[in-house]
């Protein structure tokens, strides 16, 4: 199986500070933050009731969700009251001005009989 390759989706300067962009790579959705020192990626949709988590306010390294304010971890993706769910988390990195992501295929979702 070949590797997933790195996307750019942004430039740097172009998240301010504090806030997240939404970016659609390979079908999927991704939010992309800045605290101000490095950037980190997640699956952009909240696992409630899918609001946009790349709209939510970033602080002390946690998004909250913009709509009913369930709180993401963005170093792992859990969600802060129960970190046994969690949203995916993509590599980031920065190549010259270019902020890249490496965007993996959604995990299949666990069935039971
Ligand atoms: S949609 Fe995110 S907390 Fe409800």
């Amino acid at each position: 199986m070949s590797e997933v390759p790195f996307t750019p989706v942004a430039r740097v300067g172009d998240i301010p500070a504090g806030e997240g962009r939404t970016y659609e790579v390979g079908g999927r959705l991704v939010a992309v933050f800045y605290d101000g020192t490095s950037y980190q990626a997640i699956d952009d949709l909240c696992p409630h009731m899918g609001a946009s988590l790349g709209s939510g306010p970033l602080r002390d390294g946690e998004v909250t969700c913009p709509w009913h304010a369930w709180r993401f971890r963005l170093c792992d993706g859990a969600w802060c009251d129960n970190p046994r769910l969690k949203v995916d988390v993509f590599e980031v990195r920065v190549v010259g001005d270019a902020i890249e992501v490496r965007v993996t295929p959604p995990r299949p979702l666990a069935t039971s009989r």
